[in-house]
């Protein structure tokens, strides 16, 4: 028997116990306890709880703090003060006889999805459930499934596979693969689709290992159709491109998730790779404002300085030219061309790489020529034009040229 301490508060051992005087009995499942045996620090905890109706269990887990009921059935219940979900098998399981879990916990575990996502941690006496040898494939670093029956029962799990395999770096069995194939995901909502290209995206140091894949299956199509335009040598680049990328830091999770997507995207005029599923407004309208910028950048201007300090205003002000920089250089990499050293130094003595410059004439100083409006956007646009491009720094001249 294996005693494994999951790190979580003393709470859960109290709520174990009333669960256990019930008849019930609660285990850590799921993906905490895999990155447990994977020696990574778990994010998100699972509890599942045999042995109990929904009903009793929500009147116990009440005893202890506000808990709350998530989604419709009576399955996963959240409860104040731990960070775990805490949920019911479906069917419920009986209480055995003999106070012997295991076929309980096997039953539930047949319907997860992969052998190492299928252990389970008796929360009381730490004793490690493992009915399909999912230790064993952490250790040889494989992924296989629990039941080639269940799971194809929810087709996601075909993109879980995806981006685990981007986040594992482990095998997959040639049978796994061939069900996968075959999944149809047309019924599949956005929200869920676009929660698994996030982990690609995020959690990985490699994401294109993932995507080699869903292309090895000929299903790149599917999420990411621009790509499928792309000769084989090209696809290679972006991808390189976009792992070069997905190990930088960045500020936070949309800004990574927009500056990814941006370099899987640029180039492309019309519809972008994750076009048909990206949720969040945000990532996209920022995707789309790099790869708009990026385009520009490429396009060049004669002047310059002018070129860098339009963009840097356009960038301004969620984005930069350091961003847009990153963005090249990951391109230019996976393209082995030399990326635009010579402008990032021009944007660091214009001072303009981490924001634009200043404009010298604001709303206020039109006051007495026009009326707030699109002709003061206008003018404003204009006087900013005349400070960037022509250089003009004497704002009194601005608001001249603007009168005359
Ligand atoms: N699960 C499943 N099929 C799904 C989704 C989840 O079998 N389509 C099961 C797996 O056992 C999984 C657990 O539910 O480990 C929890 O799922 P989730 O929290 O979505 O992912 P994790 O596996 O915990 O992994 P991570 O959060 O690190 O991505």
């Amino acid at each position: 028997m294996t005693d494994i301490d999951m790190p979580q508060g003393e709470l859960v051992r109290v709520v174990a116990e009333e669960i256990s005087e019930a008849g019930g009995r609660a285990f850590w499942v799921g993906g905490a306890v895999r990155d447990h045996f994977m020696g990574r620090e778990p994010v998100d905890y699972d509890i599942e709880v045999h042995g109990l109706q929904g009903e009793q269990l929500l009147e116990i887990l009440g005893h202890h703090g506000k808990a709350v009921k998530v989604g419709k059935s009576f399955a996963n219940f959240l409860l104040t003060g731990v960070n775990a979900d805490w949920s019911i098998p479906d069917p419920p399981s009986e209480t055995p006889s003999g106070g012997d879990w295991t076929d309980a916990v096997r039953e539930a575990a047949l319907r997860r999805d992969l052998t190492i996502n299928a252990l389970a941690v008796d929360v009381l006496d730490g004793s490690l459930h493992d009915p399909f040898d999912g230790l064993e494939d952490l250790e040889r670093k494989r992924l296989r499934w629990c039941d080639k029956e269940t799971f194809g029962r929810d087709p996601l799990r075909l993109l879980r596979v995806m981006q685990f395999i981007a986040r594992f770096e482990f095998e997959i069995e040639p049978e796994l693969t061939e069900l996968c194939k075959g999944l149809d995901l047309s019924d599949v909502t956005p929200e869920r689709i676009d929660g698994e290209f996030d982990k690609l995206l995020l959690k990985s140091s490699r994401p294109s290992l993932g995507i080699f894949w869903l292309g090895s299956m000929q299903r790149l199509g599917e999420w990411l159709s621009p790509l499928q335009r792309f000769v084989v040598p090209q696809l290679f680049e972006r991808l390189l491109a976009l792992d070069r990328l997905a190990i930088e830091a960045f500020e936070d999770e949309e800004r990574e998730l927009a500056m990814l997507w941006a370099v899987l995207g640029a180039g492309f005029k019309d519809q972008k790779p994750g076009d048909n599923f990206i949720q969040r407004a945000r990532v996209l309208k920022w995707r789309n404002l790099l790869i708009e910028c990026h385009d520009e950048l490429l396009k060049g201007d004669e002047n310059v300085d002018y070129l860098l300090k339009k963009l840097a205003h356009r960038l301004g002000p969620d984005w930069d030219l350091h961003h847009l920089f990153l963005l090249e250089e990951a391109l230019a990499y996976g393209e082995k061309h030399a990326p635009p050293v010579s402008l990032r130094i021009r944007s660091m003595e214009l001072g303009i790489i981490h924001g634009p410059e200043q404009e010298l004439v604001k709303s206020g100083d039109l006051n007495g020529i026009t009326e707030p409006g699109p002709q003061m956007g206008e003018l404003l646009r204009k006087a900013y034009e005349m400070q960037t491009r022509e250089g003009i720094s004497d704002k009194a001249e601005i608001l001249k040229r603007l009168n005359d």
